[in-house]
Parts: C-alpha cells; structure tokens; sequence
C-alpha cells in the first residue's frame, strides 16, 4: 500500500515537474497582445509602446473600445485585421460609398509618412474613385495628348459608381460620365494606389474620394455589393526570423528605444536574440533549471510527509 503510494506521487512529481518546465516556454503569456473591441492587436501590431515591429510603431490607438489607425494623411477606423492575409481594413467618416457623397476636401485620401511606406500599401486591387476634381488637377495635365489615369481597377471604376443612389443628389447623367473633356473633366476619376502614390485630395484638388477593393476571389455584382473601404497590406519586410525565434522560445516581439533595433521581451528579461539565447541566459543566470530545483523540493517534502 505505502509502496503503492510512494511510486505514484513519485511518478506525479516527475509529471508536474516536466509540465512545469514546459509549460513556461508553449504557453507563456504573450505580454504584447491586446485587444480593442473584438479585434486582437497581435504582431506586428501593438498598442503599448515598445511592444511590436517597430515599422508599426505609434500607428494603432484604442479609444473607447474602437481601434483608430493614424498616420500622416489622418485618423481612420480600423474594422478588420487579416493577420492571414497581412492586410487591414479601414474606414472614416468623410469616404464617400454608394450611399452617400461626402464633398468639400473633407476625406482624409490615404498617405503614409515616407519610412512606413516599405511596411504598407494600399493593396493593388483596392479602387480610389476620386470625386470632382478640378480641371487644373495634377491629374489632368497633359490632357488630351497624354492620357488620363483614370481606369477600371479590379473590374471597379466610376461607370458603375454612377450607378449608386449617392450620385442621384447630384443629377448626375450617366450618358454623358465618358465624354471627357468636351464638357470638361470625368467628375469622377478612378486610379490603383500605386498610378499615383498617395491620395493627398489638397493636392489633387478633388472635392471627394472614394474607395473600394475585391474581395477576391469572389465577383460581386455591382457598386452596392462592393465592399468600401481602404484595404492596406502590411508586411514587416524580409523573414522576420528574428521575431520567430523570439516566440519559439516564449518571448514576446518588440523594439529598443531608440525605435529601430528588435528586441525579445522574455519577461523579466530583454534579449537581443530569443530568449534561450547564451546572452539571454548569462544575464538571467540559468533561472529555469533553479526554480525547477525548488519547487520539486517543496513538493518531495510535503508528499513525504503525506506518506510516512
Ligand atoms: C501571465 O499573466 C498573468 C496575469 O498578468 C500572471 O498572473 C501570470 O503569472 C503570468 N504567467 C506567466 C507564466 O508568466
Ligand atoms: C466586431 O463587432 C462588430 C460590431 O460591433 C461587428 O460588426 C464585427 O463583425 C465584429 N468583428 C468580428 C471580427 O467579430
Ligand atoms: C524590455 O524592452 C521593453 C521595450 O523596449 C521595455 O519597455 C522594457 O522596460 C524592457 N524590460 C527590461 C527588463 O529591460
Ligand atoms: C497634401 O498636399 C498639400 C498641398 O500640396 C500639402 O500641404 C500637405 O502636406 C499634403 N498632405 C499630406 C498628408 O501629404
Ligand atoms: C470600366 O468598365 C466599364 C464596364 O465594365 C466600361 O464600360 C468602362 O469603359 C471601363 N472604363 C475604363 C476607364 O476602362
């Protein structure tokens, strides 16, 4: 009976003390995931400072359970994160849709400061219909010897977007939407991110903008089933490898101070490799391996006590 005992808590000993020397590095917390709303702010991502890749850095704020994107051009909501596809989905109040025109160079267009531009885009399949723009336009120069950029992106273009009720409010006349510069420019003009790099609607003298993109590889009907928004690809630039070994060995992806050099947040720790790492485990003075030792200790003497 005794012996019975003895070989079975000695038997638990060594299955809680290989789980507990397991467990720490599977499942240990990821100390930069958060959570805004229903969204999950995961890698690269972050909403606290120091905590992400440092090409997303101040970029996502959560204000009152809404998660906002900021960069140069403005504020827009953020309603998805594609963390499979890399890509985010955004939106803001001044965008027209198929509803609703919004004029006056209220909309924020879409720019991002120079150094973030290698870690996001506007996805090539992603439309900006731009809304009554001036014929001085930067847009128009050259016209009619060079020709417009305006073009379908996508099998999405103005022609159908004056099929929306939004263009009802303008009196708008579908027949005369493609006679260009007899009766001045298109009121509409739709170009791909990359034609123009940056929708800056000062700059474009444009009144209004809007924007759609495909859900590939489903082929929706027409305007009122497009799905409108401003979808951004992001993309922490090469392997990443950095990050992956961090994770692997349980720590969580972040950057220095200075805003530029990685680092891996292995709980009380800062690596500059992963947390198994021989600088990691120089400064951290082989703690797992101690703390194992301590509590199979505790634990042997408490069963010992039980048994005899
Ligand atoms: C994980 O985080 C919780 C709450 O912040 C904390 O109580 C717990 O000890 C942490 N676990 C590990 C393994 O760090
Ligand atoms: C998050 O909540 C909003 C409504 O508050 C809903 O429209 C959306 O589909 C939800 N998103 C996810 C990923 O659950
Ligand atoms: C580790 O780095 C993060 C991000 O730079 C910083 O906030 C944190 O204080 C550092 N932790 C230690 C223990 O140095
Ligand atoms: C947009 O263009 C205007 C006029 O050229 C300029 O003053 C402004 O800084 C630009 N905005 C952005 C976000 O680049
Ligand atoms: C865009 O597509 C529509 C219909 O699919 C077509 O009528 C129109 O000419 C195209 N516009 C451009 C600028 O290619």
């Amino acid at each position: 009976m005794s012996k019975f005992f003895t070989t079975f808590f000695h038997h638990l000993i060594i299955i809680f003390s290989i789980a507990y020397l397991i467990i720490p590095s599977s499942c240990s917390n990821n100390t930069c995931r958060s959570y805004c709303g229903n969204i999950t702010i995961d890698y690269p991502f972050a909403l606290q400072n120091g905590c992400g890749h440092p090409g997303f850095r101040d970029l996502l704020f959560c204000i009152n359970n809404v998660l906002m994107f900021h960069v140069t051009s403005g504020s827009y909501r953020v309603l998805q994160i594609d963390y499979a596809y890399q890509a985010l989905t955004l939106h803001e109040p001044h965008m027209s849709t198929c509803e609703t025109l919004v004029l006056g160079n209220k909309g924020n267009g879409f720019a991002v400061e120079p150094w973030r531009s290698p870690y996001m885009n506007p996805t090539p399949d992603n439309v900006f219909m731009l809304i009554s723009c001036s014929p001085r336009s930067p847009l128009f120069q050259g016209f009619p010897d060079k020709h417009l950029p305006c073009r379908n992106v996508s099998g999405m273009g103005c022609e159908e977007y004056y099929g929306c009720p939004a263009w009802n409010m303008m009196g708008h006349k579908r027949t005369g939407s493609s006679s260009f510069f007899g009766s001045g420019p298109p009121e509409c003009c739709a170009v791909s991110y990359e034609a123009i790099k940056g929708i800056n609607l000062s700059k474009l003298e444009c009144e209004g903008y809007s924007s759609a993109y495909s859900v590939a590889p489903l082929k929706v009907d027409g305007p009122s089933d497009w799905a409108y928004g401003i979808r951004v690809r992001y993309s922490v630039q090469g392997s990443d490898e950095f990050c992956g070994a961090c994770q692997a060995t349980g720590g969580s992806c972040g950057y220095g101070s200075d805003g530029i050099r990685q680092v891996c947040m292995c709980g009380n720790f800062n690596s500059t490799s992963n947390c198994d790492s021989a600088v990691a485990l120089l400064s951290s003075g082989a703690r797992r391996p101690m703390r194992l030792k301590m509590f199979a200790g505790r634990f042997g003497s408490v069963l010992s006590e039980i048994v005899n």
